[in-house]
């Protein structure tokens, strides 16, 4: 039975994944190279750096330490400029209900993002009370789709990986939480996302009464 239930942050609960995306192609263009959003589907659920470098190797760019380094800021200084302007209008439709009433349902609820900036947008939408558990890319040593941060939430939250249901808008976090052996939504618009349990398109298409049922289904 599935006991808690795991978020992403970027392009689940908040519609930041499209900052993301203008940042890393405001770079991509800074060195020349455009970068299409099928292309941006690489970047998605990275961390920054593991981001940075599939971005260079994309488009066979070669740059040394500190190059990187000075890219990976610029980057999220352009990022950081964009979350200035966000308000409440960039939660997702849906997303604040679905997770009040899994939580009325007595499941316990983490976010889960690889973004060193996910506290200052929990922050500043006032996302907080939401989850039991916040872990971002500040507190994990390695990123999606390696499970560590999936495998971190189960333990602050003290429940078994295999009673977890994660939701994911990226192939590495869908991977990520397979590898911690949980169970998965894909949120995806347009592209399917390989091995998830459940797919919709927006979280807004998703009820609590339909993952109370895949509880059901899925006694373990
Ligand atoms: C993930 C996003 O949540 O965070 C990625 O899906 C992003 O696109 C990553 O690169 C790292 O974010 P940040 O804010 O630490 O640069
Ligand atoms: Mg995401």
């Amino acid at each position: 039975m599935i006991k808690a239930c795991i978020f992403d942050l970027d392009g689940v609960v908040v519609y930041t994944d499209q900052y993301h995306y203008q940042a890393w192609k405001k770079l991509a263009n800074h060195m020349g190279y455009d970068l299409t959003p099928f292309e941006n589907l690489m970047l998605k659920g990275l961390s920054r750096r593991d981001s940075l470098d599939t971005l260079l190797e994309m488009k066979g760019i070669r740059a040394c330490e500190n190059e990187k380094l000075m890219l990976s800021e610029l980057k999220n200084k352009w990022y950081r400029r964009l979350l200035k302007d966000i308000d409440m209008s960039a939660v997702a439709k849906g997303a604040e209900d679905l997770i009040h009433d899994l939580r009325s349902a007595g499941m316990k609820t983490a976010l889960a993002s690889s973004s060193k900036n996910a506290g200052i947008v929990v922050k500043k939408l006032r996302l907080e009370g939401l989850f039991d558990v916040i872990v971002d890319g500040n507190m994990v040593s390695a990123s999606k789709p390696d499970p560590e941060i999936f495998v971190k939430c189960a333990g602050m939250l003290k429940v078994d990986p295999n009673k977890c249901i994660v939701f994911e808008d990226a192939q590495s976090g869908i991977d990520a939480a397979k590898s911690a052996g949980m169970h998965t939504v894909a949120i995806c618009e347009e592209t399917s996302l390989k091995g998830a349990d459940i797919s919709v398109k927006t979280i807004s298409n998703v009820s609590s009464n339909e993952i109370i049922k895949f509880n059901s289904n899925n006694q373990n």
